[in-house]
């Protein structure tokens, strides 16, 4: 084994659902004990990667690669070497969640001393310890999705694949699974997570995949991409929507960048670089021309946001449900 080769290499994975392509071609590469962040909306095709990386699904086209070994042709050795969490939940709900735990670890071949100790680690790091010794059915969804997580941390796997780890936690527990994702990765093992959270992908990753209809539009470091799309958003909301030309072109210069304008909400944003100044700016423009403003606002840019920047529209999606999913800020 040589340390250069990468975890996981993708190459123009094609996979398609009937009349639906899901994977038009993508194509990854994880260096060996790092975290790359799959972000996409719903629909891109991130499952449907995860799922062919972890020889649950064979792709139509293309190949890959994960601990060195070929998915299609070796997939017995790679799953002894992986660990998935998906997104659905691989617990025993007859079972508590302590049960869960040791079981998973005695089917992975630790004594049951080291099995019981692990699993109160585990309950410990998921904030789990007051619910260890209940039923797992009556966990609720965010304990459930929790219990989930940690039974795939119960053995260090060389790769490991995250499915939207924190879809659905509260802002704590986003963080202690933040938490205990960078202790493996300090363990040696590489990660690969989907995510349609931009900040989960920045706080974890050392590089993004931005993943939109089946393949990758654009990747790097966090802060690359970041420099790319600005680290800020200004939005503005104008009393009066005949204004808001004017203050488009106002944007549009102080940024440097083409806003994305939302008139039904008399709304413009757009992102900028260096926060303060910028907003300084627009709002002395905004006053030069007489401009009146009802709010105004600096924040994290959201999906959305990148999305609009990269391929100058909104981010497509099958489930309708997801243009209204908030994105952590
Ligand atoms: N079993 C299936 N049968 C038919 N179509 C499917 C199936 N699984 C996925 N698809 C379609 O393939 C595309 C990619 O789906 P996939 O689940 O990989 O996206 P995703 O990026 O994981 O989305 P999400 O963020 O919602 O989890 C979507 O258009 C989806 O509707
Ligand atoms: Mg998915």
């Amino acid at each position: 084994m040589t340390t250069t080769r990468p975890a996981i290499v993708a190459s123009g994975l094609r996979k398609r659902y009937g009349d639906k392509l899901a994977l038009d071609g993508l194509d990854l590469e994880v260096a060996e004990g790092s975290v790359l962040g799959l972000l996409g909306p719903n629909g891109a095709g991130k499952t449907t990667a995860v799922s062919i990386l972890t020889t649950l699904l064979r792709p139509d086209g293309g190949r890959a690669e994960v601990a060195g070994f070929d998915v299609a042709t070796q997939a017995a050795q790679v799953r002894t070497r992986i660990g998935l969490t998906g997104q659905t939940d691989a617990i025993d709900e007859i079972l508590t969640g302590r049960q869960n735990l040791v079981m998973f670890g005695r089917l992975h071949h630790l004594s049951p001393r080291a099995a019981r100790k692990r699993a109160d680690e585990l309950l410990e790091q998921f904030g789990l310890t007051e619910a260890a010794d209940r039923q797992a059915k009556g966990y609720s969804g965010g304990m459930k999705r929790r219990l989930d997580l940690a039974v795939s941390f119960v053995t260090a796997p060389k790769v490991l694949f995250l499915d939207e780890p924190t879809t659905g936690q509260d802002p704590r527990n986003r963080m202690e699974v933040w938490s205990v994702v960078r202790t493996l990765v300090a363990g040696g093992t590489t990660v690969l997570l989907t995510t349609h959270y931009l900040d989960e992908a920045d706080q974890l990753a050392d590089r993004i995949s931005v993943v939109d209809r089946g393949r990758v539009i654009a990747d790097g470091t966090p802060n690359e991409l970041k420099s790319r799309l600005g680290a800020s958003q200004v939005d503005l909301v104008l009393r009066d929507e005949r204004q808001l030309d004017e203050a488009t072109e106002i944007v549009a210069r102080v940024s440097g960048a083409t806003p994305d304008v939302d008139r039904e909400r008399r709304r413009v944003s757009a992102p900028v670089h260096d926060r303060v100044a910028s907003l300084t700016d627009v709002l002395a423009g905004l006053q030069a021309a007489a401009v009146a403003v009802e709010d105004v606002a600096l924040r994290q840019p959201t999906l959305d946001d990148v999305f609009m920047q990269l391929t100058g529209t909104r981010a497509e999606s099958d489930d309708p449900a997801a243009d209204t999913t908030e994105v952590a800020a």
